[in-house]
Parts: structure tokens; sequence; C-alpha cells
């Protein structure tokens, strides 16, 4: 017994170690099959020994056996709801009858996100988390420890000393964004229900009765408050206890500020509103709470929600409306995509009237008719999507929608490929919608950048037919250029000066340029890295093409097929031919940051995240996606989120733009 005691606690430390630098420092120490080999072991030990099984135990994050049902518990301090304030002055009210009842003291706030998640209260006793439950009614909710403890950033054990035998700490399970879309993709992909938000994504993971379910979904705990506390106290203000308890090791909020007055409040709404859209989770507004806890016990609380806190909301990211009509875009590589017209609607802080639908088994499983109430989302930088149908309003007179079996711009077939949910034109560059999307890709910004090409002009080229192949708009001349509408000898001439400037170019943005199939900016980027110039590319084999990070079995076959045609061969060489031109290979990027890696995120003021990663590309460095132990340098605008945090547990040095810039002069 003592044996197995003494491998049951090796195994556990290995396990947390290893799993530490996996989760938390994104660089793991061993390959998977060894984790999973010493995983399994422990669970075997685990079943044999159910006596030996600790809360705290590495197994408890794969999940635990399915429930029968949930059970209940009983809250010793109720889970409160909160009021809503609409607008700044709503706010300005409840400053203002806060400090009426207080007899006029002074009020600071604590100000953070409102997460649209799910609330929960976890119990830990003498630092181990025992117990995880929903808010339910407020005085009831469910025992949902089992899920709770896949949760990664769920501590299952308090770090640190000093916090009370026992501690409730409250907080927000919610599905980052992009978790939330990749989840949504697989169920796409396979065919399964998806889920409207990731708020409803969240609540659906959490409420499983089988654990190792939540275990797969990609969920985060942030905590905002504490509930009962016994054997111990803590700090007299909202925002020591927050500190304490990321001193324990709970996440909180990033983005939390104490704010001296009702303007301070307003600034920071409008700040976060504004960067609202590229925050990595959903928000639905700010929480604000008087920071003096004994100014929060003076206040009390009014049936459900206490006098000292407020959300003030954000416009909603979710409104109905009704479906007009659905068209069909045919994109640059064929696919074609049901887009929704819709009787316009302010959501998520913009007007939408139209809205993706993705493919036909979306509008299958959407259940969707032309007339229908449909429910609109627009969050984050995705397009605005239908995700719902609001059937008991679904009018007498409802029209299905109808996929065209011919292309609506060329009439050729359309093709479904085995396993794929997309249907394509099979027209390719003969189909002009594929033709026109090409060459809005071609003449892009990030592509070959060629200024003053615009819609209009690609339709009317397309249209009359001026282009047989893509090389041809460097081969026109200006008489020809003269015949299309709108076109002066003044614009003709600027138009052909930026179509000659455009050959001067790099091989990462000709490469990005030619539209390969999933071959995007950093893809394109990473393979002029890696093959130096165009030809070592076009004959590269599967095998060279899969050894360029991000590339797998799939992009190297789109890559070789797109090299294996001949006309994109020849459209090539003519191109070249036209005098397209980059600068050679250096063997190794040199400059002053040679050998670092940096990562640039949130919002920058004076420039783009393209132009700052290009600055310091153009010094030496190599810029990145993702921040880990390689990672020489983080530079976070405001917005910066998870990349930010991740920098600072690894203890990489974050700087600020105005820091960038005067270290930018400073190298050049
Ligand atoms: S404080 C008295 N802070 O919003 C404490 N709640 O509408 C009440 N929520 O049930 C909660 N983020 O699920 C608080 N930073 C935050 C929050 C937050 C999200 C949720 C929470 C609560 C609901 C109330």
């Amino acid at each position: 017994m003592g044996d197995t005691a003494s491998e049951l606690a090796a195994l556990r430390e290995q396990l947390r170690a290893w799993g530490r630098a996996y989760y938390q420092e994104d660089q793991p120490t061993v390959p998977d099959a060894e984790y999973d080999a010493a995983m399994q072991r422990l669970l075997d030990i685990e079943q044999a020994h159910p006596e030996l099984v600790t809360a705290d135990s590495p197994s408890q994050r794969v999940g635990a056996a399915p429930l029968e049902k949930f059970e209940q518990v009983e809250h010793r301090v109720p889970m409160l709801s909160l009021d809503n304030a609409f607008s700044a002055e709503d706010f300005e009210d409840f400053d203002q009858r806060i400090r009426d009842r207080l007899d006029g003291a002074a009020v600071s706030y604590w100000a953070e996100p409102k997460l649209d998640g799910i609330a929960v209260s976890l119990r830990y006793e003498k630092g181990q988390l025992i117990q995880a439950a929903t808010r339910g009614d407020g005085s009831t909710g469910e025992d949902i420890t089992a899920n709770v403890r896949t949760i990664e950033s769920v501590p299952l054990r308090l770090s640190g000393t000093g916090f009370p035998d026992e501690l409730e700490i409250r907080g927000e399970v919610f599905m980052p964004r992009s978790g939330f879309e990749g989840l949504n993709a697989q169920a796409r992909a396979r065919g399964e229900k998806v889920f409207v938000n990731p708020r409803n994504a969240a609540a659906g993971s959490l409420r499983q009765l089988d654990p190792k379910v939540t275990a797969r979904r990609p969920l985060e705990f942030t905590a905002y408050s504490t509930g009962y506390v016994d054997g111990g106290e803590l700090p007299g203000t909202q925002s020591e206890v927050m500190t304490q308890l990321a001193e324990w090791g709970v996440p909180v909020s990033q983005y939390a500020a104490v704010l001296e007055n009702s303007a301070a409040c307003e600034a920071y709404y409008q700040d976060l509103a504004a960067q609202r859209d590229g925050l990595p989770f959903d928000i639905d507004g700010i929480v604000y709470k008087a920071n003096a806890i004994a100014q929060q016990r003076e206040l009390g609380f009014v049936s459900r929600a206490p006098r000292w806190a407020i959300a003030r909301k954000f416009p909603a990211q979710e409104q109905t409306t009704r479906l007009l009509a659905v068209e069909f875009q045919v994109g640059r590589t064929g696919a074609i995509t049901p887009v929704a017209r819709l009787e316009p609607v302010f959501v998520g802080g913009v007007t939408v009237s139209n809205a993706t639908l993705h493919n036909a088994d979306e509008v299958e499983r959407l259940d969707v008719r032309i007339g229908d109430t449909v429910i609109v989302r627009r969050a984050g930088d995705v397009i605005p999507q239908i995700v719902g149908v609001v059937s008991e309003r679904r009018p007498e007179s409802t029209e299905p929608v109808r996929f065209p079996d011919h292309c609506p711009a060329c009439g050729s077939e359309i093709e479904r490929v085995e396993g794929e949910a997309v249907q394509r034109c099979v027209g390719g560059l003969g189909c002009p919608a594929q033709q026109m999307a090409g060459l809005r890709h071609f003449v892009s910004r990030k592509a070959m950048d060629i200024d003053g090409l615009g819609d209009k002009l690609i339709e009317q080229l397309v249209d009359r037919r001026f282009l047989s192949d893509l090389a041809d708009i460097y081969t026109l001349d200006k008489t020809q250029w003269l015949r299309l509408d709108r076109m002066g000898e003044k614009s003709v001439d600027k138009l052909l000066a930026a179509l000659e400037a455009s050959k001067s170019t790099t091989l990462a943005k000709f490469i990005y340029a030619l539209g390969i199939r999933e071959v995007g900016e950093a893809t394109a980027r990473q393979l002029a890295e890696h093959f130096g110039n165009l030809d070592a590319l076009i004959h590269a084999d599967s095998e060279a093409l899969e050894a360029v990070p991000d590339v797998g079995p799939v992009v190297a076959a789109h890559i070789r097929h797109f090299f294996h045609e001949s006309r994109n061969i020849s459209t090539i060489r003519r191109l070249l031919e036209q005098g397209i031109h980059w600068p050679e290979a250096t063997t190794s990027a040199t400059g002053p940051l040679e050998g670092q890696t940096w990562v640039v995120t949130g919002k920058l003021e004076t420039m783009s995240r393209d132009e700052a990663e290009a600055q310091l590309r153009a010094l030496g460095a190599r810029t990145a996606g993702s921040v880990s132990k390689k990672t020489t340098t983080l530079v976070a605008g405001p917005g910066a989120g998870s990349k930010l945090k991740k920098a600072q547990t690894l203890d990489i040095p974050v700087i600020d733009e105005a820091t960038l810039l005067e270290q930018l002069q400073r190298w050049h």
C-alpha cells in the first residue's frame, strides 16, 4: 500500500508539472502520448483504490464518472443579481442614490466587465476546492463540482497562504469567442447542433451530466466576488480582495479599475465599449461596485440585488428582425455562400442588413424561411450571423430557401465534395464571380496593394471580358482603361502609376496574392521565409511543404494542386514577365532584433498591428501570433487579453505602444 501511495504522489506531481507546462506556459515538455499514458496509469490506480482519490488529483481534470442527476446545494450566502443601468443618466441616479444613503460620503467604485456566462460559487476548505454550484434561484443551486473541476483556470487548490478556512469564491464561467467558434465549426463539420452564442455553449457545457464532455469544452473562469467566509478575514476593499484572490492563484479580470467618480465611470464605460469587439470574450456591460466593503455592508440589498452595485448594459449583440430574401454569393474558390438580406436592425452597435447563413446544411438546420423573424447575432469582429428562428412568429405565408443547382454567376454545375459542407461552382476562372473575387483579392492591400482598382472597375473588367487572365491587368494600355466608365485621363494615369508601383513587392505578398486555398497572409509569409524563392515553393513536395510551421496535409495538398495547374504556372510566368519582382531572400534577417521573437496584441493608436510587426521584422525580429516561452517581448495595446495574461505568467517583458515607438526610433 505504501508503494501505491508513493507512486500515486509521484504520478500526480509529475502530471501537475506537465500540465502547467502545457496549459499555462504553452510549452509541452513531453509528447502527448507520454502524458496520456501517465494519466491512464493514475486513473487505473485510482479506480482500483477509490479510497485514495483526492479532490485535487489531476485525474479530476479529465472528468469523473457521469452523474444520474445534479444534487441541490443551499447557498449559505445568497447569490444576488444586479440592477441595470441603460444610460449615463441611469448611472448618475444610482451614484446619487447611494451617496445620499451614505450621508454624502465619497464613494469610489470598482469597475470590471460584465462577463456573459454562468455564475458559479466555488467552496474552498483549507484551500481545497470541495464544491462548485450554479446560482439557481439565488438561494438553491445545483452541484456541478465534477464539471467545474475540469476547467483548467479553476484552481483545485489555492496557492500561497493566509486564506480563510472556509472561503466561497464567486465568478463567471464563460467560453471565449475563439473556443466557441471552434466548437461550432466542429459541430457544423459533423452536421451536429451548433450553439447560438458563447453563453449558451458555456451553460450547455456546464450542465452536462458527464464531466468528460465538459472537460472537452473550452471553458474559463474569472472571479468577481466572494460569498461565505469563515476562519479568516478578507481585506476591506473590493480591489484588495481581488488582488488577494489573484495572489492565491484565482483568475480575476485584467480590465478592472478603481474609479473615483461618475465621470471616470463614464469614461471607463466608453473605453470598454470601444474595445468590446476586439475582446477575446463576450461582455454585456460593466459592473460597478462600491469599493469599500464597509459601504457595501451599510448599503445592503433590496430583494435580490445589492444597493451597492449596478450593471451598465451595452447594446445587445442579438436582435430579432425579418428575413427578406436569400442571395447566393460565389467566392474566390467557387464556394457558394447563402447571404441573408434583412430588414435593417441595430445590433452589437451597428446597423446590420446582411448576415451569413454559411451553407445549405445550416439553412436546413435552422429551418429558416423567407418572411421569418430571425435572431441575428453580431459579436466581435465576426460577420453577422443568423443563429435562430423565432418559430412562434412564423407568418402564414413563408417561402423555403431554394438553393440554386447551377452557379448563379456562370451557370456551371455546382458540386459538393463528399464530407464537406460547402457547395462549389466548378466554373473555375471561367466563372466571372470567381474571377472577380480572385482579382479583388489579388489587388487588395495585403496582396499586390494596387490603389484605385476598386470593385466597380473590377466588375467592368470582368463583365466586358477585358481580361483572359489575371496578368492582363498589367498589359491593358491607356486607351483600354479610358474606355471604362468614369475613367478620365487623370484617374487612368494614377491607376497606371499604382500598377507600376505594385510590381515591386515581396515574395510573401506575391504568394498571398495568388489566392491559393487556405494560404492566408501568415502562411504565405512562412512559405516565403522557408523556401526563400518561388521556384523552390513551386517544386516542393508534400513533405517539404509540411515542414513549414502551420502547413498540414490539407494546406500542402491545396498548394500542390495549385502549382500543378498549368494555367496557374502560365499566369505566374506572365506576371513575372510584366516585371513583378521582390528582393532576393537574405538567408537570415539581420538587424538589432535578430534572433528575437516579438508578439503584438491589443489596439495600437499610431499604427496598425501589421505595420508594427513589419517594422519589427525589418529590424530582424521574428513576429508570432501567440505568446510562448520563446517570446522576447510582448507589445500590448488597450484590449490586450489572454496574451498579456500569458506573458505576465511567463515573466515576459511587456511594453506599451509609446515605449515601442521610442525603441523603434533608437534602433532605426
Ligand atoms: S457581481 C452582488 N460582477 O451578472 C454581486 N456579476 O446580472 C453580483 N456577472 O449573476 C454579481 N460579470 O453571473 C458581478 N464582474 C461581474 C460580473 C457579474 C458577470 C453576472 C453574474 C450575475 C449577473 C447579474
